[in-house]
Parts: C-alpha cells; structure tokens; sequence
C-alpha cells in the first residue's frame, strides 16, 4: 500500500519497563530502512511533546548499542497528561486541558504519526487524543502485565527473572537460618509477578491482589509445614495484595497527579506474624530493581517485534490502534479495547489451581 507518511514521532511514557529500547530501535531500524521516513525522538513522554523545543531526528546511530540496555534513551514521566495538566499557580495547583495544544503540537513537529509507548495510563491518553483526530499507534508496555489486550507486555519477562532469582537467593539463607523470609514484588492491581515468581522460585505462601488474605491462614500454613520438619518458608507478597477487609499498605508522598504509591504490606505482614509463628522473620522489598537492567531476550525479541509490527501498522493507516501479541502473532488492536480491562489473575484459573494442587498456600 502506498502511505503518505514522511515524519513520525516516539515517546516512553509512564513508568519505565526493561525493553523499551529494543522498541524504540526496532521502530526506528524499520521506518528508515522499510520506508525510508524519518523518526522524532520526543523525550520525557507527553511532557515533552508539549515543551520539548526540538525534539532529536533519530538515525540509525542513536539506537545503536542500546538493545540490552535497560530504561529507555528518551526518558520518561508519569507527569504531563495533556487532558489534566497540573500547574501551580500562586501556591495552588490547577488542572488544566492542554489536549488542544498537544494537537498542535503533533502539526507542528509534522509527525504523521505518533508512537506511543506506555501502559495503560498513557495508552487512555493516546486513545484520547486520537479520538480528537490525532494519528496514533500504540505499543503495550508495563512490567505489571496487566493489559488485557495484550498476551504479554514486554517488560514483565525481566522483572520476573529478577523477583526468581531474588526468590532462589532468598531460598538458601531461608533454610539456613529456619527463618520465614517474606519478598515483596511489584505488581499494582494484579499479582502477575508474584504468581509466577513464586511458582518459578518454589515459594509456599504467595499473595497476590485477586484472591484477598487471611492472617490466620498463613500462620497456620507456616505451622504445618513446621510440623512436616520443614523449618523455614518463603513468601511471596504482591504489592497490591489486600487482606480481607479489602485493606492495602500504600507509602507517603505519592507525586500529586498520579495514583497513590503502594509499598510496605511485606513489612506490616511480618509485623502482624511474628506475634503469631516462631520463626524470625525477614523482609526484603525489591521495588524498582525490577523495572532495571539488561532486558531478558524474550523482552528483547517481543519490544522489536511490537516496534517493527507498530511501523508496518502506521504504513497501512491503522490509527487509533495498538500492537498486541496474541501468540503466536503481534496483531492491531483498538486502543479502546486496549485501556478497557485491566487483566488480572483469575483466582480460580489453571496457574492458581496449578499453586494450589502444589500445596502452595494463598492465603485463603
Ligand atoms: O506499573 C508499574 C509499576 O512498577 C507498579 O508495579 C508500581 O506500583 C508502580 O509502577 C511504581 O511506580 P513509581 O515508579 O512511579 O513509583
């Protein structure tokens, strides 16, 4: 099909995900080589496209070298929603529409089409824009795994590897010292990384926001397997775990225009459950070395194909859509139905039966 494309832009928005250098290669490898048009680095996300004064022409030698790099070259923001912009005025802050200038913005830079990399966040704002005639392509990306368009968002692969290899290290000194050692991992509305972690990893509690915990049910998993002779445990503990009374553990000073920051529940639970196992018991909190380093080669192979698939959707005029892999392909989805759902482990699906029939508790 012949395009009438010449200039398209990129931006990362939201938080950053192992991968997103391998996306932005891929996007700009295939638009020069493929179609010959030209790529605009927007850095810091929709902060920048509407302040930055001249975004960067990429070439083929700004993305060299930066696949297994982690974090993304152009930067990133959770601030700068151009549909709720905040800005402090004589002390207060006031949101404002800059939606109308964001548009501009994109003519004005003469993109043809704007790559947006994000999660769900930023994926709402993009379909937002194209709703009001922006020319959009959207590329999944959160290591939470948790948008339900998507078979996998590139990014998760790696926390993962990181949140097992934390598990297995944890594992050792766990028996040594006969100790009950609680990890907590990332993971906001869905306990992908803490499932899956813990299955890889050989966790015996794992705790994740879909299926709400009972203290006493814990304590009393951790009783028997003292009664097996087994002296020590490993849990793994979602950061958006929720007890039952629907509570969860957030930390201070969350930035204003973002949800608040979710932190500590490994530390209140080993509080509520040293009056209550014989053990001692140890927290390690992993946070965001899990959304650094060398991207795994599944990250790798899955951020290029989405950057090489979002080109080749833009030369065929699918606005308004995303990149999505549904295996074995990376197929275009609508936006819409991208930010519709939020894709959460189902509590009675075959990776909890399959926890389960381990004899993994949960917390139930
Ligand atoms: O959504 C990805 C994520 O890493 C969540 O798992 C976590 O709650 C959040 O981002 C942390 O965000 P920030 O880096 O802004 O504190």
């Amino acid at each position: 099909m012949q395009s009438n494309i010449r200039r398209i832009g990129v931006l990362t928005g939201g938080g950053d995900a192992p991968g997103l250098n391998a996306v932005i290669r891929a996007v700009v490898k295939t638009a020069i080589n493929e179609y010959g048009w030209e790529v605009l680095g927007i850095e810091d996300g929709f902060e920048g496209l509407l302040f930055q004064r001249q975004p960067r022409l990429l070439t083929h030698e700004d993305v060299r070298g930066i696949l297994p790099r982690g974090g993304t070259i152009l930067g990133t923001t959770n601030r700068g929603n151009p549909f709720a912009y905040r800005v402090e005025v004589d002390g207060h802050v006031e949101v404002r529409d800059l939606s109308r200038d964001a548009l501009t913005r994109i003519q004005q830079l003469e993109l043809d089409c704007l790559v947006v990399i994000g999660g769900d966040g930023s994926l709402r704002i993009a379909l937002e824009l194209s709703r009001l005639g922006a020319p959009i392509v959207g590329i999944p990306k959160t290591i939470d795994n948790d948008l339900s368009a998507t078979d996998i968002t590139f990014g998760f692969d790696t926390a993962l590897h990181t949140a097992t290899d934390a598990l297995d290290k944890l594992h050792t000194t766990a028996e040594s010292h006969h100790r009950v050692m609680i990890l907590e991992v990332m993971g906001r509305n869905a306990g992908w990384i803490a499932i899956e972690a813990g299955l890889a990893g050989g966790a015996d509690v794992i705790l994740i926001p879909e299926i709400p915990f009972r203290l006493d049910s814990i304590c009393r998993a951790i009783d028997q397997r003292d009664r097996m002779g087994r002296r020590f445990s490993l849990v793994v503990v979602a950061e958006g775990a929720m007890a039952r009374d629907g509570s969860q553990v957030y930390q201070e000073g969350g930035a204003v225009d973002k949800l608040p920051r979710l932190g500590g529940i490994g530390q209140q639970l080993a509080a509520m459950m040293r009056e209550r196992v014989q053990h001692e018991i140890r927290v390690t909190t992993l946070g965001h070395v899990q959304r650094g380093g060398s991207p795994t080669p599944f990250d790798r192979i899955l951020g290029t194909r989405f950057g090489a698939a979002a080109v080749r959707l833009i030369a065929e005029g699918g606005f308004g859509k995303m990149v999505a892999l549904r295996t074995p392909d990376v197929v275009p989805v609508d936006l819409a139905e991208a930010v519709g759902v939020s894709k959460r482990v189902p509590p009675n699906g075959e990776l909890v039966r399959t926890a389960r029939g381990l004899g993994i508790h949960l917390g139930e």
